[in-house]
């Protein structure tokens, strides 16, 4: 009986986590829209969407993640943020010389919160496969159930 409970429980084990990426080319993006990443190398959960941009904090994922971006404007200057739910959590920056911009960032997420990337400022556009947005659940967090 216990090594059945013990397989339910093992099988019940899921884990999120997330990297995507822009296709080659430009993409122009208005002021305060998301970022499309529209290639996936790993999304197993699809809490990802490519159609939004958003990330959404599945069912009994919530937890500590990280969250990390890179971005190149290429040509063009531009600025993203990483936002949680409206909230802007950091800013990124590149200029017109195709220089690259990084931010890894921890935040704590609940089931349902929607993590996103945002073009800042009046709008720009971002240049081709440098452009990448990944998260994964570095613990969960487990509420006490009252006695
Ligand atoms: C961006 O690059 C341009 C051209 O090189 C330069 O004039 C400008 O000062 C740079 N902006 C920033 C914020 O570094």
């Amino acid at each position: 009986m216990y090594t059945s409970i013990l397989f339910v429980l093992m099988w019940h084990t899921i884990y999120a986590a997330f990297t995507v990426t822009l296709s080659s080319g430009t993409q122009t993006r208005s002021a305060d829209s998301k970022v499309r990443y529209d290639q996936i190398i790993y999304n197993p959960q699809n809490e990802y969407s490519p159609i939004t941009g958003i990330f959404t904090v599945g069912n009994e994922l919530g937890g500590v993640y990280s969250v990390s971006v890179s971005m190149m404007s290429g040509r063009v200057p531009a600025h993203t943020t990483i936002m949680k739910n409206g909230e802007l959590l950091v800013w990124l920056f590149t200029n017109n010389s195709y220089d690259m911009a990084s931010q890894s960032i921890t935040v704590e997420l609940s089931a349902g919160d929607k993590v996103w990337v945002q073009i800042a400022n009046s709008g720009s556009s971002l240049f081709s496969v440098y452009n990448t947005f990944s998260a994964f659940q570095i613990m969960p967090i487990r509420v006490p159930v009252p006695a």
